[in-house]
């Protein structure tokens, strides 16, 4: 499928599948989105909930639900270097993007750490299936092969669930695909997700999941929290 990089409302780029009008991330902002949803409402809330049940953070095991442009991981490792975490990152992804599209993201440049350019190219350069040390505080596995296909079990403290949207791949919004990830995570482990969909709270709830709505990012009226404990 033909895929274009676009410019969306706060100047991040991200690409477009043109023939399913489907973005990879939000039209409104790219940048704004994934801190708001993933860094925000996922990682951040992920490390005040396990320093208050262990008194301390040390490790944060993460499972993003599709690579795509690294932009999740890469806001990732820039928060493990601000608050006192070791992140170990595990991103699934089916159909990676090619170097020529990682070289047109300008996330670098658009968060304002050009220095840190080379840290977002490795991450798309490493090697796969294999952990990668990025920084002292970051580790990087990318797999690919489909969301289906893994079979992790109580290994993560949080799921970065960003698959494309219902309306494109119904068949990633399943009861069947939620299993897969609340079994992949720890028992106390956090699922965020863009979407907001009732019959998406709806099939995380019927695997397990207590689930909050969030007030969404920016263009968006709500996005999902799911819990494994209570
Ligand atoms: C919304 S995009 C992910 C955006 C990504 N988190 C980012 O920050 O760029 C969804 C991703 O899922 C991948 N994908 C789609 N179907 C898949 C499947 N069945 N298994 C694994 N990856 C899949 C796509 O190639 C795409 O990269």
């Amino acid at each position: 499928m033909l895929r274009k990089i676009i410019t969306t409302a706060d100047g991040s780029k991200t690409i477009q599948i043109e023939e399913w009008n489907e973005q990879y991330h939000s039209i409104h902002g790219a940048i704004q989105e994934a801190n708001h949803v993933y860094i925000k409402h996922g990682l951040l809330f992920c490390f005040d909930l396990l320093k208050f049940l262990n008194g301390k953070v040390q490790e944060i095991s993460v499972l993003e639900i599709g690579f795509g442009t690294g932009l999740n991981a890469f806001l990732t490792l820039l928060q493990s270097e601000k608050h006192p975490m070791d992140v170990h990152y595990v991103g699934v992804e089916a159909f990676p993007i090619s170097s020529k599209e990682m070289e047109a993201l300008n996330y670098a440049e658009e968060l304002q750490v050009l220095e840190k350019i080379a840290l977002f190219e490795e991450m798309h350069n490493c090697t796969w299936e294999k952990e990668n040390r990025l920084t002292s505080h970051f580790t990087l596995k990318k797999q690919q092969k489909l969301f289906k296909e893994i079979t992790e079990k109580d290994q993560f403290d949080l799921i970065y669930f960003d698959a494309f949207g219902a309306r494109v791949q119904p068949e990633l919004w399943t009861e069947s695909i939620f299993k897969i990830m609340y079994d992949a995570l720890k028992s106390e482990g956090v699922l965020v997700t863009y979407a907001a969909k009732g019959s998406v709270r709806r099939a995380l709830q019927s695997v397990g999941f207590s689930v909050e709505r969030l007030p969404g990012p920016p263009g968006k009226r709500e996005m999902l929290r799911a819990r494994k404990g209570t």
